[in-house]
This record gives C-alpha cells, sequence and structure tokens, in this order.
C-alpha cells in the first residue's frame, strides 16, 4: 500500500499543470501549449465521443501517445481489487430506502459481514449512520447489535423505529460525532462502520476509534473535500514527511463525476454548461470576467433572455448585434472544446480520490491496523465505492 500511495503521490506532483487548470475556466488551458498534439485531438472530439472517452479512456484507438501514455499510466496505477461475492441481485425492497442505496449497503454488508462474524464485536458503531439503513441490514445478518450515531436527531429517531420493526437492536445517538463524549456503549469491543461519512466525518472516525484501540473498522469515505483546511493534508507518516499537499480543486475534482446521473440530468447538465459559457463569451468579449454560480431555476427562461438577464447582473446590455440562435452555436462549439479538454483533467480524478482513501489506510496501518483497500460495489451503483476495512491484529 505504501509503494501505491508514493506513486499516486508522484504522478500528482509530476502532473499538476496537466490536472489543476480547468478548461471551464481557463481558456485556452495552459497546458495546451506544451501538448499541442493533445490538445488539438481533444478540441476536435464529437460530443458522441467524449461521451464514450468519459466512460473509457481508452474508447478510441486513434489518441495521441502522450494521452494513451497518460491514460494507461493512470488507469494502472488505479487498478484495485474488488471485496468478492459483489453484483448480486438485490434482495428484498428495503422500507424506506431507494433502489441504488439499497444496492450500496447490500453490497457493503456483503463486504463486510465475514470480519464481522469473525470479529464478534459486542456492538458496531455506525458513524453518520443516517436513517440506520445499514444498521438494520447488519443487525438482521451479522445477529449483531448495532449504535447508530448520527447528527440529526429525526434520523436517529427513525432508526430505532425502522429498526424495531424487524425486530433487531438498534439504538441511537444523535450529536455531533466532531465534538461527541462518547457514552460506554460505544466504548471497547465496537466495531466501527462508516459509510460515506462526507470529509472530516471520516477523519473524526479514524481518530476517535484509533484513541480507543477499536478492533475493526470498515470506512467508505466520501466528500474529500469537505474539511476545515483547504486542500489535502496528509494523514500518514508517509505522505507527512513530505510535506505533501494537493490543491482544494484536487478534491473537488475527485469527486465531479457524473457517476451514475441519469440521462436526463446529464442532458441538463451540458446545457447549463453551454448557458454558463455562452455569457462567459459574451462577457470575454467585453474584457469582463467569468459570470459566477447561476442557480438552477434561472436557466428557466428561453437562451437569449438568459443571456440578457446575466449581463444585467454585471450592468452591462446585450450588444446591437446579439442573435440568440448564432451565439449559441458559438457557445456551443465552444462547450465542446471544454468537454474535450476536460478529458484530460479527467484522467486523475480517480488517482486523487485513491491517495485520499489510501493515505487514511496507510494512517491506520501506521498505528497497528492491518488495512486491506479495495472496492465493495461498481461505479454505477456509487462512485465512492473505495471500502477501507482494518483491524487490529488481535481482533481477527
Ligand atoms: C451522506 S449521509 C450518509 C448516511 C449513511 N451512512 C448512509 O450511507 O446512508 C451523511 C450523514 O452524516 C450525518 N452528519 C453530518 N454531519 C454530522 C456530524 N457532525 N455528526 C454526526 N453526523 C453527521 C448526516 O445527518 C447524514 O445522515
Amino acid at each position: 500500500m505504501q509503494q501505491r500511495l508514493q506513486q499516486l503521490a508522484d504522478l500528482l506532483e509530476r502532473t499538476q499543470p496537466l490536472w489543476e487548470p480547468r478548461p471551464f475556466r481557463q481558456r485556452p488551458a495552459s497546458w495546451e501549449a506544451t501538448l499541442p498534439e493533445v490538445a488539438l485531438w481533444l478540441r476536435d472530439r464529437r460530443p458522441a465521443e467524449i461521451d464514450a472517452l468519459e466512460q473509457d479512456p481508452f474508447a478510441l484507438s486513434d489518441m495521441p501517445g502522450a494521452y494513451a501514455a497518460l491514460a494507461m499510466e493512470t488507469t494502472a496505477l488505479t487498478k484495485i481489487a474488488q471485496w468478492p461475492r459483489q453484483n448480486r441481485p438485490p434482495g428484498k425492497p428495503m422500507r424506506g430506502v431507494k433502489g441504488r442505496k439499497q444496492r450500496q449497503i447490500e453490497a457493503f454488508q456483503l463486504a463486510v459481514s465475514a470480519p464481522i462474524t469473525q470479529a464478534q464485536p459486542q456492538r458496531l458503531i455506525d458513524w453518520c449512520g443516517g436513517k440506520g439503513h445499514l444498521s438494520r441490514l447488519l443487525a438482521t445478518q451479522c445477529s449483531c447489535p448495532v449504535c447508530v450515531i448520527d447528527l440529526s436527531e429525526a434520523f436517529v429517531t427513525a432508526s430505532e423505529q425502522l429498526g424495531a420493526a424487524v425486530g433487531v437492536d438498534v439504538t441511537g445517538i444523535a450529536g455531533d460525532v466532531t465534538t461527541l463524549t462518547p457514552p460506554p456503549q460505544m466504548d471497547s469491543a465496537a466495531g466501527l462502520v462508516a459509510l460515506h461519512a462526507c470529509g472530516m466525518l471520516t477523519d473524526a472516525a479514524l481518530h476517535w476509534a484509533t484513541q480507543r484501540e477499536v478492533p475493526w473498522l470498515a470506512l467508505v469515505p466520501c466528500c474529500h473535500h469537505k474539511a476545515p483546511e483547504a486542500g489535502w493534508r496528509p494523514r500518514s507518516k508517509l505522505l507527512m514527511g513530505q510535506d505533501f499537499r494537493l490543491p482544494a480543486t484536487a478534491l473537488r475534482m475527485a469527486i465531479s463525476d457524473e457517476g451514475p446521473a441519469s440521462p436526463g440530468a446529464r442532458q441538463r447538465r451540458r446545457r447549463e454548461m453551454c448557458w454558463r459559457i455562452a455569457v462567459d463569451l459574451l462577457l470575454a468579449d467585453r474584457g469582463e470576467t467569468p459570470l459566477g454560480s447561476v442557480g438552477r431555476t434561472d436557466y428557466n427562461r428561453p437562451f437569449g433572455e438568459f443571456c440578457q438577464w446575466a449581463m444585467a447582473r454585471r450592468g452591462l446590455d446585450l450588444p446591437t448585434t446579439f442573435d440568440a440562435d448564432r451565439h449559441h452555436r458559438r457557445a456551443a462549439e465552444a462547450t465542446r472544446h471544454v468537454r474535450g479538454l476536460s478529458l484530460l483533467r479527467g484522467l486523475f480524478r480517480r488517482p486523487v480520490e485513491l491517495l485520499c482513501v489510501l493515505d487514511r489506510a496507510q494512517s491506520l496501518a501506521d498505528v497497528g491496523y492491518q488495512t486491506q483497500v479495495a472496492t465493495f460495489c461498481e461505479r454505477a451503483i456509487s462512485p465512492r465505492n473505495l471500502l477501507i476495512v482494518a483491524s487490529r491484529s488481535s481482533a481477527i
């Protein structure tokens, strides 16, 4: 694990000029001058080709050598084991749980049930457990009492009620995990699961569990950018020793994949991107900076009115020669280029994410845990699918 972590850190340091600029914001991207052949090829791609390359970096065979080399390197470095027993058909519908969420918690349960059954913790803690859907499944399948901790009192109450309804031992504690003084039922002999506890909430779990030498942990981190500090501050001794840093933009990039978004949601994103670019082009023509964020409902106007409204936000009128259809065609072309150029940046998304996860896993290894990282479900079920399982050697 240390070797892979080091390789990822080296890759990201070396390639920072390629992934840091956002083609949406910086046009042309600064790396276009150093990799002109790659830039030309990416700018030239048709929307359907971009869609295909977003799914699979090797979808086209005629890519320039420099791009192919980066695609191969990032793919090789992010190859990771799968927990066995994925892709089972879904179980019977769980109350209050949507289809994909159910697939996710079932996959998590399948991945961890063997170690839980082996470790026999007196009680499991479901850290930031929401309404306790995972708790309920673990309590049912592993015959283990589970204690849900969540900030929301309503969620905690729901988790107890839903657990009681199926006759399993799920109790709840409402509180902020970053400041919580743990009650006795959370102490010692417990295992801890944290599925999608955002950013620093996973770090709070790591801190809490290592302080108490909790024997067994299973964590699926998400929202790596959610932390009090901007950017990545290393957790492992390895990266701390090198004073390794990633900027906040890298962490947002890591989770910006469209993942399992519906075709409708994808289409809406493309349209919004095109309209934002349309206004940015008008602003750039007047020497102005880009528009900045726009509320979803602001897009409810027809295109021409949207441009007029956005310019008015800056106290500007549309040019007298403005022709909505012609300008839309110009923006659509610019959007195609932005999407094409963004493919290069996209190659580094998973390396950043894996580094954030391996760094956390390595920090557990640093204090004596045996640690494994593997995917627990397909990315179509959840793009944040990297599971850390850690046990003190005496636990399993
Ligand atoms: C993304 S949800 C994950 C819920 C659940 N683990 C799951 O996978 O369905 C994150 C949960 O963290 C809870 N949360 C947010 N901040 C918290 C905090 N400071 N302390 C405890 N829970 C918190 C939220 O209420 C929410 O239920």
